[in-house]
């Protein structure tokens, strides 16, 4: 194991040698965590096991290979119950991502629960996946569609529009500011104002880089992707609280969610097989399963810090950049590992595209969250995000190239 001396004068393994994408070219440098992050080996080597020595459909094969590949898939659900507090894996429903969580939970839950006249609340600083599912809902049912506002700090304004609301729906972390809403009180504040309201919360940003206690929180449902925190594309989770989900109905129809099937009618099957209809992206569950292994060795709590430590010191050396502006917070303790910034008079799809071609992986645009950018007043931004595989040597490299990038555009 090759350890490494960071600024704090400590020393620590270097994560990077966990992933097999860095050993090609040592000069490339992935920003872009918030996207999607890179995958560690031992994701990589369960996926081939699994398709090279077990590969079967679950709940239907009674041959060994079928039985193993569904006992791991209830392992790993009963992993994820763990990891993120829940009280029993029937809470945990496996879908494609973040989105079709969302997407689920409006559909089962707030469309047979919200009528003409009540209101839906979200927030200005959703991605589209929470913003845009609830929009539609409530144009669809004559609903109020009530988005809440945040300071100029990148602070959430929670404020009495939420009296009426079935559901307020909000992201733990801003993909575009990096803010992290103090979610519990917002929780608690929201519940002691209307008791009757359900909040899901967006936690793709959060999940991977801090602890997410769902009981501690409170909320009654948590949308998350795997790809975010190091397993595969194509698997994702929703959370709900058991007797929620129980009263919901289905979002697709299909095998493996029924009881009975007849001409005349189908009655459905428990939770959380009622919301699985389908084969499900079993290699994704795997590959799932065993990147909580490697976020629990690694340690939830050493990535935070890590990040943090990352953060202060890209911002500190953004700071040394004329003509470089940075949205979200100032303090550093109130933001996850996302800055976004501009660089006056150069697009940001310029930067992105100019550092793209020094190796440096960074996001630009308006991260699938236009309504945030219009409110910023800007149409578009460069984001890096930082993941455990970091170091303070990317982050010299990025202001080394984005100085650069000031030069080839002739400024400063
Ligand atoms: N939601 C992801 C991002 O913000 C894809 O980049």
């Amino acid at each position: 194991m090759r350890i490494k001396k960071t600024l704090g004068g400590k020393y620590m393994r270097s994560y990077k040698n966990d992933f097999p994408i860095f050993q090609k070219n040592k000069k490339f440098v992935y920003l872009d965590s918030a996207a999607t992050s890179q995958k560690p080996k031992i994701v990589l080597d369960a996926i081939q096991e699994y398709y090279a020595t077990y590969n079967a459909n679950v709940r239907r094969g009674l041959y060994p290979i079928a039985e193993k590949a569904t006992k791991k898939v209830e392992k790993v659900r009963e992993q994820v119950a763990r990891f993120i507090n829940a009280k029993d894996p029937s809470e945990i429903i496996f879908v494609r991502n973040a989105t079709e969580a969302i997407n689920l939970a409006a559909y089962s839950f707030a469309s047979h629960n919200i009528a003409k006249g009540d209101s839906v609340v979200t927030t200005i600083m959703e991605h589209h996946s929470n913003f845009v599912p609830w929009q539609q809902l409530a144009i669809q049912k004559n609903a109020d569609f009530v988005v809440l506002d945040i300071s100029e700090d990148g602070f959430l304004d929670l404020d009495l529009k939420i009296k009426k609301a079935k559901i307020l729906t909000l992201t733990h972390v801003s993909n575009v500011l990096g803010t992290i809403n103090q979610i519990k009180d917002i929780i608690k504040q929201a519940k002691a104002i209307n008791p009757q309201i359900k909040v899901l919360v967006d936690a793709a940003q959060s999940i991977p880089h801090m602890k997410v206690d769902v009981q501690n929180l409170d909320c009654d449902f948590l949308a998350f992707s795997g790809h975010k925190m190091m397993a595969a594309t194509g698997i994702g989770v929703l959370y709900g609280k058991r007797e929620l989900l129980k009263q919901m109905r289905p979002f697709l129809y299909g095998g493996e969610m029924i009881k009975e099937v007849s001409i005349a009618k189908t009655t459905f099957t428990d939770i959380p097989y009622k919301f699985e209809a389908g084969t499900p992206d079993i290699a994704g569950i795997v590959s799932f399963g065993a990147a909580i292994e490697y976020l629990k060795s690694t340690g939830i709590e050493t990535i935070q810090k890590h990040e943090n430590r990352l953060i202060a010191y890209s911002l500190s050396r953004m700071k040394e950049i004329e003509g470089l502006t940075i949205y979200g917070p100032k303090d550093i303790e109130k933001r996850s590992g996302v800055v976004s910034f501009n660089l006056n008079g150069i697009h940001a799809h310029d930067v992105a595209q100019v550092l793209g071609d020094m190796d440096i992986c960074i996001r630009s645009g308006h991260h699938c969250a236009m309504p945030l950018h219009k409110r910023l007043g800007i149409t578009a931004s460069a984001r890096v995000s930082f993941y455990i595989y970091n170091n303070e040597e990317d982050v010299d490299k990025l202001i080394e190239s984005i100085k650069k990038v000031k030069k080839i555009f002739k400024y400063g």
